[in-house]
């Protein structure tokens, strides 16, 4: 008796290429071999599945997240790597977890060192944060020197505080910020000891200066550009993610017919339009414009009409031979290897590839 298939279910699929982010990292240690690897993977792993990509990512010296339940996610999933804690811990019940877990938090503010001035227990490694430029999170530099040896006297703080900064502006080669901050980094830490931690993937890439004995990928990771001006392909970057759907109605539009929510599109001619299975509840962008670029077939197409939480319209008539099932790709690689870049469509839907990724919703299919 011939065995039951697996049902094949309509809707779109995320596929996520392993060996394109074993790659990507291959190609940030190319760029920074003397630096450790600190893998940026909050956000679950910035919208590409935590543990699929902390497994994937054995080569890294270190993983990177931005609150602590992610880092008792991968705790719990057997994940043994050193683990940063970006936004660092805010009260004793979370230093207790981050001493449990050997966490390693980033201390960014006054409030934080007083913290660890009451706590006692198993001393562990601590990041300090510096504020060059960015304005967000971080000591003033002036007062990095004073941080760093009020952390040395922690007990519960192991040896010298990591010394960082984060960039604000490193995507822009054109413009001096990134090295003005750089300046400002050196001088805070001209008389500190400690390892040092500047680049993201744009510092790492983009600015040989940045490179210090950590460097902090992320993006790049995930096979999307880090600068304004270069494309993926250009920084030797493979895709990792790649969406894609089906067609599933096909239909003739008359010249002049107005087409989904609002009218936006109407049509300038007679044409096919297609209707494929995705929409803002699978997290597509709602406020993609017309146009926006999709690949039915391997053949470039563009979205028409606003798009609905469920399905978006396709203007067919690039590709007069498309059929119902045949598979849309909204960014990625298809199986054949045709590719549409994350960034094509993000310029065009007028974001960043980190948001296309991070805001998949979890009704979509992960394969
Ligand atoms: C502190 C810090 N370092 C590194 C990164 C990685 O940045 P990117 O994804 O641009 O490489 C981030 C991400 O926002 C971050 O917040």
């Amino acid at each position: 008796m011939s065995q039951p298939r697996a049902a094949r279910l309509t809707g779109p699929e995320v596929r996520i290429d392993v060996s394109a982010l074993q790659h990507n990292l291959a190609v940030a240690r190319r760029h920074a071999p003397g630096s450790k690897q600190l893998a940026v993977i909050k956000a679950d792993a910035y919208g590409h599945g935590l543990l699929r990509v902390a497994q994937a990512l054995a080569e890294a010296d270190a993983f990177a997240v931005a609150r602590l339940s992610e880092a008792l996610a991968l705790r719990e999933a057997g994940i043994r790597k050193d683990i940063v804690l970006l936004e660092g811990v805010m009260n004793q019940d979370e230093w207790r977890l981050a001493q449990q877990q050997q966490l390693q938090p980033v201390v960014h503010q006054a409030e934080q060192i007083q913290l660890l001035q009451q706590s006692a227990g198993v001393p562990l490694s601590v990041w300090l944060k510096i504020d060059t430029g960015m304005h967000r999170l971080g000591f003033q530099p002036q007062d990095a020197a004073e941080a760093a040896r009020q952390l040395r006297e922690c007990a519960c703080v192991q040896g010298a505080p990591r010394l960082m900064t984060h960039l604000a502006d490193a995507d822009d080669r054109t413009i001096p910020h990134t090295d003005e901050q750089c300046a400002r980094f050196d001088q805070a830490v001209a008389a500190l000891d400690g390892e040092q931690s500047i680049a993201n993937s744009a510092g790492l890439l983009g600015w040989p200066a940045t490179r210090r004995d950590w460097v902090r990928p992320g993006i790049m990771l995930y096979g999307a550009s880090p600068f304004i001006d270069s494309s993926a392909v250009e920084l030797d970057l493979q895709p990792v993610m790649s969406l894609q759907t089906r067609l599933i109605a096909i239909h003739e539009g008359k010249k002049g017919e107005a087409v989904g929510y609002g009218g936006r599109w109407r049509c300038p001619e007679d044409m096919r339009i297609g209707v494929a299975a995705i929409g803002y509840g699978d997290g597509y962008p709602r406020h993609a414009p017309d146009q926006t670029p999709v690949l039915v077939n391997e053949q470039r197409s563009g979205i028409i009409g606003r798009v609905s939480m469920d399905m978006i319209m396709l203007d067919l008539r690039p590709c007069p031979e498309a059929t119902i099932g045949d598979p849309v790709l909204l960014w990625g690689r298809t199986e054949q290897g045709a590719s549409l870049p994350v960034d094509d469509v993000a310029k065009q839907a007028d974001t960043i590839a980190y948001e296309l990724f991070c805001r998949l919703t979890p009704r979509l299919n992960f394969v």
